[in-house]
């Protein structure tokens, strides 16, 4: 699993008592400190990405109850585990780790009649939130149990072996018929049988067999991580967002901002690269629209040279997927040294950013492969929204129904995300009719210019063509003398109150024999008079989200344009995950 990225690794296995392996860092150093003669019949393992409790050899997993009779690795998060953990300690349960996991194991024990499935019925039934776990226990040696909810979980089913796995890389060296186990479902195996329970009750599922090599398997069949993450987004917003709304009050859960004081603050700078200063650049708008507090997004490598921007009374964002983009670092440095307090907004717990930030929340994207940031970006968003609502209420700028109206466009993100996806063969078909071409112009206003910078990023990233994002209201101040009919425009037009305005833009364009490709909503049937082609969003009822079906379209074509140009996606020449140096 280790390609999926990670932080720290553990295993555990019942050799007469549980023996229990974990370090941070590799694999291949846990594997030194594995004694090697032992007999065991049974195993878990697991390698972390940390979403609670910083990367360290106690928040690694396995984690065990009191009486280290049963030990557990989990994948996902449970959202109500600090309420769990507390009410286990009042009945003298003692914590080891940071970790959201270690309640499991305790609650096993609590629920333990002597019927391990019954207590993993009765312990699914307490905890919320999403996970796949797995679990061993010293009374039976030679079996593992595994439920999941959400997070994924695979039974492999091998020769005289049975192995449970969060993906098929880990069990396809030693079988390839698995079972793709479903929410609520109770796995027990064994060396020679595995049993499926759901509600208490035995059921039978379907053996599906495994075509893909491991390489491809890595990339759950998709061709390249890329792709992967770009289809990975319903599911990271739901993540990134899960444990932060409380659908019955409608409040914004930031516990981490509780010492915040978002009303005494005079302005907000937002500092961040790439990818993430667009994604701050939205987040600009989204927290002066609601909140009024003026913000300003600003390269962190320009705001190095102009540090008397910010004073005492100011907030500093700080954006980062890596949380170790040098520049960006900087900055956080610059405002702590300067007495100004500093959030952070990344990716990845146990990064140089979160130890120089004095707030800091994560996007839940997990591991991003891929150096063209796709996931963490439409994450940075979604998690930027719910702050700018938090600091609305926070500043009471905001009335009830308008915060309701907000919740719920934000839920229905994942299902609108899935259905561009669901148009990807179209949008192939678009990049394959442009590939060839050499300069590009994505054109936005307002909330959807920084996603029309982020999709000539992109394009730039992966497939190496020149490509300019600009303001709608820009064209004619210059780049219009650029157009002709090998400069394809890409234009985001939502239906709104500069419709108009933008269709008379396409008309300059068209004027130019420029090729227009408009991105517009469902509903919007007369854009085909004026464009060459047409890609179609669904409509989102607070139209700032429709920024995130935008870009996924926009990652979707610049893939494929990469794709035909046979471009090394992963891995573009020239480029780095993260700049660490200044
Ligand atoms: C670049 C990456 O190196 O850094 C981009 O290739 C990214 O994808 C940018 O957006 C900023 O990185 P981070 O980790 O600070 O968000």
């Amino acid at each position: 699993m280790e390609y999926r990225g990670y932080d720290s690794a553990g295993i555990s296995f019942v050799n007469e008592k549980i023996e229990i392996y974990k370090n941070t860092g590799f694999v291949s150093d846990l594997i030194k400190k594995i004694p090697k003669n032992h007999e065991a019949k049974n195993g878990i393992g697991h390698t972390r990405w940390a979403t609670h409790g910083k990367p360290t050899e106690k928040n690694a997993h396995p984690h065990l109850d009191c009486n280290e009779e049963v030990s557990v690795v989990h994948n996902g998060i449970i959202e109500n585990y600090l309420d769990l953990k507390e009410e286990l300690q009042k009945k003298n349960h003692k914590f080891i780790s940071d970790t959201d996991t270690e309640v499991i194991p305790h609650l096993i024990e609590e629920n333990n009649n002597g019927d391990i499935i019954k207590a993993i019925n009765k312990v699914i039934k307490i905890i919320k939130g999403s996970y796949a776990i797995t679990v061993i226990s010293k009374n039976n040696p030679s079996e593992v149990y595994g439920v999941r909810m959400k997070s994924p979980l695979i039974l492999g089913i091998g020769k005289n072996e049975h192995i449970l796995a969060s993906d098929v890389p880990a069990i396809l060296p030693y079988a390839n018929k698995v079972i793709y186990l479903e929410d609520g479902e109770i796995v027990r195996i064994t060396p020679d049988e595995y049993n499926i329970f759901k509600n208490g009750e035995k059921i039978n599922k379907e053996v599906q067999e495994i075509e893909w090599n491991i390489k491809s398997a890595e990339k759950s069949g998709y061709k390249h991580f890329t792709l992967k993450e770009i289809h990975e987004q319903p599911r990271v917003i739901r993540d990134t967002i899960s444990g932060r709304i409380d659908e019955v009050t409608g409040k914004i859960i930031f516990n981490e901002l509780n010492n915040l004081k978002i009303h005494d603050r005079n302005k907000i700078v937002i500092s961040a690269m790439g990818s993430s200063l667009y994604a701050g650049m939205i987040i600009e708008r989204l927290i002066e629209e609601q909140s009024g507090i003026y913000t300003k997004a600003v390269s962190a490598s320009e705001l190095i040279s102009f540090e008397n921007q910010i004073n005492t009374a100011d907030l500093v964002i700080a954006i980062s997927q890596s949380g170790e983009t040098a520049d960006t670092l900087e900055t956080v440095k610059m405002a702590r040294e300067a007495g100004v307090p500093t959030l952070a907004i990344t990716n990845v717990l146990g990064s140089n950013i979160e130890r120089e930030a004095d707030y800091v929340l994560f996007t839940r994207a997990g591991p991003e492969i891929g150096v063209a940031a796709t996931k963490s970006f439409t994450a940075q968003i979604a998690l930027g929204y719910l702050l700018a609502l938090y600091f609305s209420i926070e500043t009471k700028t905001i009335e009830p129904n308008k915060i309701k109206q907000k919740l719920k466009s934000i839920l229905q993100v994942p299902r609108g995300m899935m259905k561009i996806l669901g148009k990807k063969e179209r949008i192939a078909e678009l990049a394959k009719k442009y590939h060839k071409e050499k300069d590009f112009f994505y054109m936005g206003r307002g909330v959807n210019l920084p996603i029309a910078l982020e999709g000539a990023l992109k394009l730039k990233e992966i497939s190496y063509i020149h490509a300019e994002g600009i303001a709608s209201g820009d064209l004619k101040h210059g780049p219009l003398a650029l157009l002709d009919r090998n400069v394809p425009v890409i234009s985001l037009i939502p239906i709104d109150k500069f419709y108009r305005r933008n269709t008379s833009t396409i008309k300059q364009i068209k004027a130019r024999d420029a090729p227009v490709i408009a991105i517009t909503y469902d509903r919007d049937k007369e854009m085909e008079k004026f464009v060459d082609d047409v890609i179609r969003i669904p409509e989102i009822e607070d139209e700032d989200l429709s920024t995130l079906y935008n870009i996924v379209a926009l990652q979707l074509f610049s893939y494929y344009i990469a794709d035909y140009l046979k471009r090394d996606i992963d891995k573009p020449r020239n480029l780095a995950k993260s700049v660490t140096v200044e």
